[in-house]
């Protein structure tokens, strides 16, 4: 097909998308296209912008390792990793609910038992934590396996600290009899976002701040139910309302209690969704080769 103009290219392009075997591909590109097309001509872009916009994709790829995933961060910041969480997460009342998983979690964070410092030397106010998993019917769910990472007292993520040797302020636990698990930390302090890629120069150039809410990370996995991605925020957080992200539930917001000893404790009980029959909770990204 030759000549096309702007108001037949479109339909010329999804027609070539026509014979894609993969009928979920198929629907997958043909929206795409639809709607990257339909954004140009309500912006009307212009060569120049086109051009600013490649650079900036182009600039987001080479701030990528396997430490960095500045797409992430981008797709955080755009309200496109909550949006995802929240289509795939609708879950029966009373269930927890999920948030934003975030960059900063590690596989094969160090194992600790119960009344363990998962702090293991990360600078903050001393905090005791003490959770419950359950099920919906209060069932407790014993032998879950619960990853918790969190920011220190400057916020900071122990991969933020390249001469740090070992792991600090994240651990793998897991729940006993009574559902129960408890640990020693320091107190979660909000944080801004990594703001020295692209997705920072966006921020910045929009006038937004990068700030997150002082909050807890879990993942929470036992057989039988639906692995659990969220966080427990700070209550009283400045930034509960704006943030950078988008992923505050009202129902994760709880208080840090303060003790005499100035030293913080917080409970906070995780009920967990039965699992779908067949459903599959790999994270992994199909190779697509
Ligand atoms: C986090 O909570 O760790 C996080 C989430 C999204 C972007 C950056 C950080
Ligand atoms: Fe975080």
């Amino acid at each position: 097909m030759r000549n096309l103009t702007q108001d037949n290219i479109t339909q010329a392009v999804i027609a070539r998308f026509a014979g894609t075997p993969d009928a979920r591909l198929k629907e997958v590109m043909t929206s795409l296209v639809q709607h990257l097309h339909a954004f140009a001509r309500e912006v009307k872009l212009t060569e120049d912008e086109w051009f600013k916009g490649i650079q900036f994709l182009t600039d987001t790829g080479h701030m990528c390792d396997d430490k960095r995933q500045e797409y992430i961060l981008l797709s955080d910041t755009l309200g496109l990793s909550m949006l995802t969480v929240a289509m795939n997460n609708e879950k029966p009342a009373g269930c927890t609910e999920a948030t934003v998983l975030g960059p900063f979690f590690v596989e094969g964070a160090p194992h600790y038992e119960h009344g363990d410092d998962v702090g293991n030397g990360a600078a903050g106010t001393p905090c005791r934590v003490r959770c419950h998993v359950r099920g919906i019917g209060g069932e407790a769910v014993a032998g879950a396996e619960i990853n918790v990472w969190q920011a220190d007292a400057e916020g900071n993520y122990d991969v933020q600290r390249p001469h740090l040797q070992q792991a600090q302020a994240r651990g793998v636990l897991r729940s006993g009899s009574d559902g129960g698990f408890h640990f020693r930390t320091v107190v979660a302090e909000a944080y801004p976002i990594p703001t020295d890629g692209p997705g920072g120069a966006m921020l910045r150039a929009t006038k937004r701040h990068a700030w997150r809410p002082a909050h807890l990370h879990f993942m929470i996995k036992a057989p039988g139910y639906e692995p659990l991605i969220t966080h427990v925020f700070r209550a009283g957080d400045p930034y509960l309302d704006s943030d950078a992200v988008f992923g505050v539930r009202q129902s994760l917001v709880a208080d840090w209690v303060a003790q005499p000893d100035g030293s913080r404790t917080l409970d906070f009980d995780f009920v967990l969704n039965p699992d779908r029959a067949g459903a599959n909770h790999d994270v992994s990204l199909a190779g697509a080769s």
